[in-house]
């Protein structure tokens, strides 16, 4: 067989992380914007698992097998690994070798060590550079948590906006709607320096919004075939557990991070009909899970705006606040909801806890009426920069960075921190910096 040329183009991932493993992550794309330019056949790839990053002694190792119909993409469940450990990975086929990756396993079950979590969401590449995402891997936070928009399935508008379509998509772009227009997207944004970094730095948990499918989306009433597409590609691009089961994929999830945080990633798409956001089997799930939760701090992450708004969002919790209620009653004084989509940061007292509002990576803001703050007194901040936010959970508190950069329509904006919070019941304390 003819030997195929570096296939390693799209870098490497881990995720989902657990006490005892990861998942890793690659695909083999030689030509990745080009339907990824493999063979149609088969390969074996071999994954290497080291406490060293020279990768002297293998912890590790096996093959796992990429095969056409998953787009070339190999996913690894690595098991036997020590809790709260940092670990080296890579990859080798053919006489090449990917780049190294960095993971952690998560805390044991009884761990009280704190827990660093970085928050991402809304990266539109037309709109800028992910610069953010180059200094949230450089951060090494233990696990990153990204709450959907992870990419943007427009085509190129026939006239885009001055001043915010600073990497045009081809000409030629369609919006996705086909498997390989949505493939395709994927590797345009994992060609990106600086996610592949973020990606290679720590271990991932995503949750689709709107956008990995298309605008606006919810619940099963679309095109079902456009959403098998798009979860196909969704899960062939990242590191999952679980896989899709046709038009359907299970992405509301819990993950324990010994007893200082359980983390509760919550769909906010897929089963919402008029006035449930959730949907009845998701809906017992998370009122269970918040209820029985013994950690030290109950974080419920998911995509939309969860506070109240004057004026009321059409899109959001605000539009859904039977649901909103329910949830509220289930959670424990101190709840922490971590959110984003409106590509702006906030952070807001709720009934009960507080909530976080992660800014865009690099999607344009919308306008923000100057007496947002003023309207919303249980709204404590706002910030229009784009960023990401680092939370540092312990047994003791939670305290959240805004970090932000100046500018996304060149690369190389530094990086600074516009506010720091911590939670105390349900009020914020604005830590001073
Ligand atoms: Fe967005």
């Amino acid at each position: 067989m003819a030997k195929i040329k570096f296939p390693f183009t799209l870098g490497v991932a881990s995720g989902e992380p657990a006490p005892d493993g990861v998942m890793l992550w690659t695909r083999l794309a030689p030509d990745p914007l080009n339907g990824g330019g493999m063979p149609a056949s088969s390969f074996d790839v071999r994954w290497e698992v080291a406490e060293d990053e020279a990768f002297g002694r293998l912890t590790a190792s096996g093959t796992a097998r990429a095969q056409p119909a998953g787009a070339h993409s190999v996913h690894v469940k690595v098991a036997g690994l020590r809790p709260s450990s940092v670990y080296f990975y890579r990859f080798r086929v053919d006489g090449h070798t990917s780049r190294v990756g960095r993971t952690k396993t998560a805390p044991a079950a009884g761990s009280t060590a704190p827990v660093r979590i970085a928050v991402a969401s809304c990266q539109r590449y037309e709109h800028g550079y992910f610069t953010a995402l180059k200094h949230l891997a450089a951060e090494q936070p233990d696990v990153v948590l990204h709450l959907g928009d992870y990419i943007y399935e427009y085509g190129k508008p026939a006239a885009p906006a001055p001043g915010r379509y600073v990497r045009p998509l081809k000409d030629s772009t369609a919006a996705c709607t086909t498997l390989n227009a949505y493939r395709e997207r994927y590797a345009l944004y994992r060609l990106d320096p600086d996610l592949q970094a973020a990606h290679a730095a720590a271990p991932w948990l995503t949750i689709p919004d709107d956008h990995e499918v298309v605008n606006n989306y919810q619940g099963k009433t679309g095109d079902a075939k456009r959403r098998r597409a798009a979860y196909q590609a969704n899960y062939e691009h990242l590191p999952y557990r679980v896989k899709p089961g046709g038009d359907a994929m299970q992405f509301y999830r819990w993950r324990p991070f010994g007893k200082v945080a359980d983390l509760l990633l919550a769909d906010v798409r897929q089963y919402r009909t008029p006035g449930d956001m959730l949907g009845p089997a998701q809906t017992t799930w998370l009122l269970d899970r918040l209820t029985t939760s013994a950690a030290r701090w109950t974080v419920l992450a998911q995509p939309l705006f969860f506070a109240p708004r004057n004026p009321p969002s059409a899109d959001a919790w605000d539009a859904f606040p039977a649901s909103r209620a329910k949830i509220l009653q289930a959670a424990p004084d101190d709840l922490v909801v971590l959110s984003g989509d409106v590509h702006n940061a906030w952070a807001g007292e709720l009934d009960r806890g507080v909530e976080f509002v992660a800014t865009a990576v690099s999607s344009a803001p919308p306008a923000v009426r100057d007496d947002a703050l003023e309207r919303n007194p249980h709204l404590r901040f706002f910030d229009g920069h784009r960023g990401y936010l680092v939370a540092h959970a312990s047994m003791e508190e939670f305290t959240v960075d805004y970090r932000t950069v100046a500018y996304v329509d060149r690369p190389g904006a530094p990086v600074s921190t516009a506010a720091s919070f911590r939670a105390v019941g349900n009020k914020l304390v604005r830590i001073d910096l």
